[in-house]
């Protein structure tokens, strides 16, 4: 079995620097990326790679061409390679049952079979993408419903990796999870993987554990982590009735060591790939179990989201007299979060789009996201798209912070201030700014879950 060459199929977020991880820390292995997307495969061979990751160019620039190679012909990888990691996407099914919720598993289903077909040799197949629990199952009955004596192990290896931070989470992983049937051949398997993590993750964080627990902790761990957001997003509509501070609220609980400091911040919502998509996911698949009221409750993390988002419009439309019609509102930001410049799922695409209902003039800033926004935006018209923030925010009557882009904290916002129409309102919705200097400034500033600081009486 060729178990030294590494095949993953689908270059995208997940594959593409999961990839460059394994190949820059095992130079013993030789790994293969290949996807349908041959523009895609393009970009990953040149010096403008189709994923922004903080240190990804480095890693990449020492292992392409050595033991990191990206291809088009997937077939011939499938046959070379003793493992092949499935890295395709996995969208929320937009058609037919379980249209909007459901995960939307072609791409997934095309693979297996093309796995199947392509097979010469055993395989070990490593599902890498976010898929509901139990796929496993229909992975295996698909690679093994042709006659022939080719072995095929199916093991999930889910990726916990967060954009923006993906090298950092790659190489220093708080655990990595690998399933596997239970049988020997499962567990020879699974070792196989587990000797490519002992490269450089410690032992004692490579867990291990029957295949359905993996599939469902990938879920289960975006579902926590997502519910975390919506429920201090919860709260900070509560402190903007009650002049608690949102910020006082959670450096409060997050210092109980029960609850943890991390992933408390008040927000305009949460974005990303995965959160959305996957609590759906999971409430769906409760709801094919008959598990109703799991299911709502899950759902209402995504609710409180939706909530979130429209707040953050209506208290726009408050603040501003309650017309936005004719008036420059600059979005400081455009990607889901900092350091990324991926868009999918971003609050700032729902806010965008709400803010051209009320027939405000949008200018769009954003470090890394501009492309994409394009793009997410393209049906509508008369958006400006300025990759200057200083330029962007001029004559405009208001910037909304939409990203917690770092660079967004350093600017010199008496500049700004000077060059907008009066009064000039900031609503920060990722509570980054100094809000006090920027009133002292003559802002009119409204932050999210903490009392505005504004100069109406
Ligand atoms: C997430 C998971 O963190 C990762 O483990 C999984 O593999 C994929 O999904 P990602 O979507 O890349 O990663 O980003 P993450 O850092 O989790 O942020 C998701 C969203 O939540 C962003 O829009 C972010 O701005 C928002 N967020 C995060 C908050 O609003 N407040 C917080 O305190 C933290
Ligand atoms: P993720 O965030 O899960 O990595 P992406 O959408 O960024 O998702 O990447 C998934 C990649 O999988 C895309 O580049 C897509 O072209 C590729 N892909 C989808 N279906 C197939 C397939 N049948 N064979 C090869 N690649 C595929």
């Amino acid at each position: 079995m060729k178990r030294n060459n590494i095949l993953c199929i689908g270059a995208g977020y997940v594959g593409g620097p999961t990839m460059a991880m394994i190949a820059h820390k095992c130079p013993q292995y030789k790994v293969t990326v290949v996807d349908i997307n041959h523009e895609r495969i393009a970009r990953w061979n040149s010096d403008d790679l189709p994923v922004y990751e903080p240190g990804l160019d480095e890693i990449i620039r020492a292992t392409r061409g050595k033991n990191l190679f990206f291809e088009t012909d997937i077939d011939k990888g499938i046959r070379e390679s003793g493992i092949i990691f499935v890295g395709v996407n996995t969208p929320t099914k937009t058609f037919g049952a379980g249209a909007g919720k459901a995960a939307d598993l072609q791409y997934w289903e095309k693979t297996a079979r093309q796995i199947r077909e392509a097979s010469e040799s055993p395989k070990i197949v490593v599902e890498k993408c976010t898929i509901p629990v139990r796929t496993a199952l229909a992975m295996e009955r698909i690679l093994t419903s042709k006659d022939g004596d080719i072995r095929f192990d199916v093991l999930s290896n889910p990726e916990f990796l967060a954009e923006g931070t993906a090298i950092h989470d790659l190489e220093f992983p708080d655990r990595v999870l690998i399933g596997s049937r239970e049988t020997p051949n499962g567990l020879e398997a699974r070792k196989a993987i587990v000797d490519i993590y002992l490269n450089w993750v410690p032992r004692e964080k490579i867990i291990e554990s029957n295949i359905w627990s993996s599939e469902l902790s990938k879920l289960v761990a975006n579902a926590f982590l997502a519910q975390r957001i919506s429920s201090i997003n919860a709260i900070s509509a509560l402190c903007e009735k009650t002049e608690a501070d949102i910020a006082e609220v959670s450096r409060a609980i997050g210092l109980d060591s029960r609850l943890g400091v991390k992933f408390l911040n008040a927000s305009v919502g949460f974005g990303g790939s995965c959160f959305k998509k996957d609590i759906l996911n999971l409430a769906y698949i409760c709801r094919t179990y008959g598990l109703e009221d799991v299911a709502n409750y899950w759902e209402s993390v995504v609710d409180i989201n939706e909530y979130q988002k429209e707040r953050f419009i209506l208290g726009i439309l408050d603040a501003m007299f309650n017309t936005l019609a004719g008036k420059g509102i600059c979005l400081f930001g455009f990607a889901f979060k900092a350091d990324t410049g991926d868009t999918r799922e971003t609050p700032a695409h729902t806010i965008a789009r709400r803010l051209c209902e009320e027939k405000a003039e949008l200018v769009i800033t954003d470090p890394k996201a501009i492309d994409n926004a394009k793009i997410d935006l393209q049906d509508v018209d008369g958006i400006t798209y300025e990759p200057d923030p200083y330029k962007a925010a001029r004559g405009c009557d208001a910037i909304a912070v939409m990203t917690e882009w770092k660079v967004y904290t350093e600017l010199d916002y008496q500049r700004i201030y000077d060059s907008m129409a009066k009064p000039a309102f900031i609503f920060d919705g990722r509570n980054i700014l100094d809000h006090k200097r920027l009133h002292e400034m003559g802002f009119n500033v409204y932050p999210i879950g903490k009392p505005p600081l504004v100069h109406f009486t």
